[in-house]
């Protein structure tokens, strides 16, 4: 098992560009570089234009949030994977819970979206994860295999080894309230099974798994103790320069 762990920001819809330079300014002082994990951040598609100048021989790679499934087109206010990958980025996030429930993506539909990344060479993050309703029906389990197959199962050998899965149970994300490592465990082990069965013991060993939902400095170096987890993706921990570059210490 060679994983090397990730750390991935998520900035959401946070900041305005003067917040946006500051704390990227912060982090790349701070930063002094890591061995044994990536970091990369994912801002808002309107700060990442000069984000290539910005994290130049930082190390950090940067990405987005979100991207449309076709390449150009008549498809007022979307931004496709082609453009996001012309100006440098190098992953994009796809499927996070709060697309799923403010704007109505459906397994389906991000799986277009992972193939539109993929085929214009962005690595996805794609995030999968219950509700609190779910796991308190015992259905948590039931949920994340459907999320996986969905989106993942008719991805080629090739293909699958370009994605990042992120587990973020829907009800710990930016609630303070995360899933104890042995509850996040135990999900991560469930997925790398369901990613082995189809694609195979050694492509699975090395795709990472990584946990969300309410990481933070006191508690990211317990979860990313455990097997099956590979880093973090972290919202609002993220935010804060020097959070964040807490829990890369913590990953390292
Ligand atoms: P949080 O968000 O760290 O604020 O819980 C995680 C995420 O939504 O990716």
């Amino acid at each position: 098992m060679s994983r090397k762990k990730l750390i991935a920001g998520n900035w959401k819809m946070y900041k305005t560009a003067q917040e946006a330079d500051d704390t990227i300014s912060q982090i790349i002082k701070n930063y002094s570089g890591a061995q044994n994990s990536d970091v990369w951040i994912a801002q808002p598609f309107v700060y990442l234009q000069k984000a290539k100048e910005q994290y130049a021989a930082s190390g950090i790679a940067f990405g987005a949030q979100n991207c449309y499934t076709k390449d150009e087109g008549a498809y007022t206010g979307e931004i496709s994977a082609k453009m996001l990958r012309s100006i440098g980025c190098t992953f994009v996030i796809l499927g996070h819970s709060e697309r799923r429930q403010y704007f109505h993506e459906t397994d389906e539909l991000i799986y277009e979206k992972i193939l539109s990344a993929l085929q214009n060479n962005l690595e996805p993050v794609y995030c999968c994860g219950e509700t609190l309703d779910e796991r308190n029906a015992g259905n948590h389990f039931a949920i994340v295999q459907k999320q996986i197959e969905t989106a993942l199962f008719l991805l080629s050998q090739e293909q699958i080894q370009k994605v990042t899965v992120a587990y973020e149970p829907v009800w710990a994300i930016g609630t303070g309230v995360n899933a104890t490592p042995e509850q996040a465990q135990q999900m991560h082990a469930h997925i790398r099974t369901l990613l082995s069965s189809k694609f195979g013991n050694t492509v699975a060993a090395n795709i990472r798994i990584l946990y969300g939902g309410s990481v933070k400095p006191a508690n990211a170096k317990e979860l990313f103790s455990q097997d099956d987890i590979d880093g973090g993706l972290v919202g609002g921990a993220s935010l804060v320069a020097m959070d964040f570059l807490k829990i890369i210490e913590a990953a390292e």
